[in-house]
């Protein structure tokens, strides 16, 4: 009984022969082949591998079609193929087997804390969601009953936006507090804005704010969860996940790789909560820039300084640059903006230090010809960016379930 990855598999010579052909690692095509409960996409091959697979395959003088994607046993039964059955594009059932006990916290305010296994869980999960996300009609009913308050007391396009999709996703309620308009304009606390939203029962609220610790502080008055969607410099949770995601997802692990952080590393949450999550899943982190952002004792975080960007990118896997966080800085900290491009951007003259197949990464907002060069931040083929906003999604959808698991049901509650 072949699946259709299975049989694609074995047309094409075997998983390595396809990983090849698809530039993947060998695990990610084992893993075609698991069920969804062990992190796989149950005998289906991903349709962005389709085309991929397609012409490697007539390379080596193999033909494979479309409709070997969706082979079905038995179908080929001496008649011919009959034409794929309309389920088998149905998008992929989303797995009821999330496993409350591997993730026990109230709240995601950190990276330091997780451990590695709970990491890997977030991530196994949030795999499951880009499959959800990436099909025709990407709605579970996983958080069904279920309030999501987005609360951003500073800028955003991406998490917000991911935060309130992921939510949506799932079949909760999401609601946009606008800061901007509402009565902390006129003068109202953190804590009592928080303590208003909470009497509203909302079940999980997303929050943003300018200084490192608000977001704990505001979670030890609410009795709903609290994720960090970013505080101060501290940490931000949720874009390290999605960049491990997108890391794992394109190399096949994160645990022996080598990630070069370049740029504004002391004003940055995004490098914090990277730092934690690398190390603690087995990467070698490098961080790079000039020591006015990169201070020799960032080096306690065990991760190693680089003042040079071509050594620091020396043989590295992934490339991680990040904005100059100027709404942070009280005074100069970069001479001027062209010439800390000039020894700190990312151009494919420096990148020609890291290896061949070296990935770039970027959290976003990106500032073209300052921190990178728009010819590398838009190269197709390295460039990562627009693939880190998608983990977004599937990553906040994970960390929604994974929270809300640990609540009374919606159900009990709302009888209460
Ligand atoms: N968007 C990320 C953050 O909010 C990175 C940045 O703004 O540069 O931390
Ligand atoms: N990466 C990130 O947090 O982007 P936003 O600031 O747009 O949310």
């Amino acid at each position: 009984m072949l699946d259709p990855a299975a049989h694609v598999i074995e047309k094409c010579g075997g998983p390595d022969a396809v990983a090849e052909m698809v530039g993947i690692h060998v695990s990610n095509v084992h893993r075609w082949t698991y069920p969804r409960a062990r992190g796989g996409s149950d005998g289906r091959i991903p349709t962005r591998h389709h085309r991929a697979l397609i012409a490697a395959a007539a390379r080596r003088g193999i033909t494979l079609t479309p409709d070997d994607f969706f082979h079905m046993s038995g179908a080929d039964d001496g008649k011919g193929l009959s034409s794929p059955a309309p389920a088998t594009y149905s998008p992929l059932p989303m797995p009821q087997d999330a496993d409350p006990t591997r993730f026990r916290h109230r709240h995601i305010l950190g990276i330091d804390g997780l451990t590695p296994d709970e990491i890997a869980y977030l991530l196994d999960r949030a795999d499951g969601f880009v499959a959800l996300s990436r099909g025709p009609r990407k709605r579970a009913d996983l958080l069904r009953g279920r309030t999501v308050m987005n609360l951003f007391f500073e800028d955003s396009t991406r998490t917000r936006t991911s935060f309130e999709l992921a939510g949506k996703r799932l079949g909760g309620d999401v609601i946009n507090m606008s800061v901007a308009t509402s009565s902390i304009q006129k003068g109202e606390s953190l804590i009592d804005t928080a303590l208003t939203l909470n009497a509203m029962h909302p079940d999980v609220l997303i929050v943003r704010h300018p200084h490192s610790g608000a977001v704990e502080l505001l979670s030890q008055k609410v009795t709903c969860a609290v994720i960090n969607g970013g505080d101060g410099s501290h940490e931000h949770p949720t874009q390290a996940l999605l960049d491990a995601l997108t890391i794992r997802r394109r190399k096949g692990r994160i645990g022996g790789l080598i990630v070069a952080i370049c740029g504004d590393v002391a004003h940055s949450r995004v490098a914090r909560s990277n730092i934690h999550l690398l190390t603690a899943m087995g990467a070698r982190v490098r961080v790079v820039g000039p020591p006015t952002v990169v201070p020799r004792a960032i080096a306690r975080m065990g991760v190693e300084v680089f003042h040079d960007m071509r050594e620091g990118l020396r043989d590295c896997d992934i490339v991680m640059m990040l904005r100059l966080q100027l709404e942070r800085m009280q005074g100069t900290y970069v001479p001027s903006l062209r010439e800390n491009f000039h020894f700190y951007g990312l151009d494919y003259d420096k990148l020609a230090n890291a290896k061949p197949d070296a990935l770039i990464m970027h959290p976003g907002p990106i500032n073209r010809g300052v921190e990178i060069d728009t010819a590398v931040a838009d190269d197709v083929e390295r460039s990562l960016i627009t693939e880190q906003v998608e983990m977004g999604v599937a990553v906040r959808m994970a960390c929604l379930e994974a929270v809300t698991a640990n609540l009374p049901s919606a159900d009990a509650r709302n009888r209460s």
